[in-house]
């Protein structure tokens, strides 16, 4: 049995479903169900009795404590946080609240269990906290990429709260044992990835008609990892990392943004053609950059392939052809996450300063 904290959002619920794709170990899945949190994502799962989902909330000592005792798993995975840097910048508060209390609290509960496990389980257990290379900072264009040596220099809300609790993970091992790992991975895309994420939002946005809001210039560059490739990794880690270690997970992926918007345009444009013949490039609008917007992130993945053998299986190319294909076949999933809470926020954020620029609906 393994504990995972977030596994109804984009990552975790990837890690989820692939788990039990390939073992029988069962998982208990603790998710506050926030506005990223989808358990239609997991409907496959249905009436599977190894997936035990438990709505709830990290920083609930009594729940989180409950949970350990009753299912004794032998790890915890933890995915649980607010992760999108735009909603950190406009609301940092929850991001304190989940990323480094709940963090906090959750070791703690996790720290009571492990004290009292007899000494083989003792040896046996981990805790993987599941992190970003956003804590690293920003590059410039000629800078190496970051290894595990680079210092924490976290620039946005979101960054520094990850920052934040990945020293209290590394802490918790230096001062109480506890045998932990943490990943640092570059940004992820794939299936169920909420339209709030650049390339989900690109793909969304052009299929319904609408202007693709691209920051500042464009030329902003990310490393992007197929999702798959990051569960791959933390299950690497999980069952090899060496404790107390950090492991950077990326891809060799390194694109500016606008290069990433112009894939997705000419994917849309093979696969699902807009009526009127032109190109979905036609629908790009530049907009207001993000405030300290980061300029530069690349990863370099060298440790987790020479100490455990890790590699991604996906290219961007062969990864950026499944993602655009998954949203063209799973309308309806699309459709049910614009609801509510979520379509709020973008119509706040997005489609507000689309029109002001005189540019909604494209
Ligand atoms: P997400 O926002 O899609 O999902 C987060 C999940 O956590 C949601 O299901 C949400 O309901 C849940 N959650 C939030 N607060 C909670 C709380 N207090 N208690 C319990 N559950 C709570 O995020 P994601 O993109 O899947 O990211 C998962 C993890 O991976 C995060 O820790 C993030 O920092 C990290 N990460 C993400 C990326 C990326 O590109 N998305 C890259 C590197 C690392
Ligand atoms: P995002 O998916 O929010 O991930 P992160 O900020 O964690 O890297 O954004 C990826 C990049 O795309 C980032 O440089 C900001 C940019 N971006 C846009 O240009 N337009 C958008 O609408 C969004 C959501 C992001």
């Amino acid at each position: 049995m393994i504990l995972i904290t977030g596994g109804a959002g984009f990552i975790g619920a990837n890690f989820v479903l692939d788990w039990l794709a390939q073992n029988d170990e069962p998982v208990v899945n603790l998710d506050k169900l926030t506005y990223a949190g989808n358990p239609e994502t997991l409907a496959s799962l249905e009436g599977d009795g190894r997936h035990v989902f438990v709505q709830g909330d990290i920083g609930d000592s009594k729940l989180v404590d409950r949970l350990l005792a009753e299912h004794k798993p032998r790890a915890v995975v933890n995915f649980a946080a607010e992760s999108h840097v735009d909603r950190s910048i406009h609301g940092p508060e929850d991001f304190v609240e989940t990323n480094v209390l709940g963090t906090f609290r959750l070791l703690e509960s996790v720290r009571g269990h492990w004290s009292a496990l007899p000494a083989d389980q003792k040896a046996a257990f981990r805790f993987l906290h599941v992190s970003t290379d956003e804590v690293y900072g920003s590059l410039s264009a000629t800078d190496p990429a970051f290894t595990e040596e680079n210092k924490y220099e976290p620039n946005s809300p979101y960054s520094a709260s990850k920052a934040a609790s990945d020293h209290l993970v590394r802490a918790w091992h230096h001062t109480y044992g506890l045998p932990v790992v943490t990943t640092n991975c570059s940004n992820n895309y794939g299936p169920f990835h909420f339209p709030e994420k650049l390339i989900p939002l690109m793909i969304v946005n052009a299929l319904a008609g609408k202007a693709l809001p691209v920051y500042g210039d464009g030329m902003q560059v990310r490393d992007w990892l197929y999702v798959k490739d990051h569960c791959s990794a933390i299950r690497r880690v999980l069952e090899g990392g060496r404790l107390g270690e950090t492991y950077n997970v990326g891809g060799w992926n390194e694109k500016p943004n606008i290069e990433i918007v112009n894939t997705v345009c000419a994917l849309l444009d093979e696969l699902r053609p807009r009526a009127d013949g032109k190109s979905y490039r036609e629908q790009i609008s530049y907009v207001t950059d993000r405030p300290g917007h980061d300029r530069r992130y690349a990863i370099d993945a060298r440790k987790l392939e020479r100490e455990l053998g890790w590699k991604p299986a996906e290219t961007f190319d062969t990864g950026i052809r499944k993602t655009v294909e998954w949203y063209l076949a799973n309308g309806e999933w699309v459709a049910n996450v614009q609801s509510g809470a979520y379509r709020e926020w973008v119509e706040k954020q997005y489609d507000a300063e689309l029109a002001a620029a005189g540019k909604a609906g494209a």
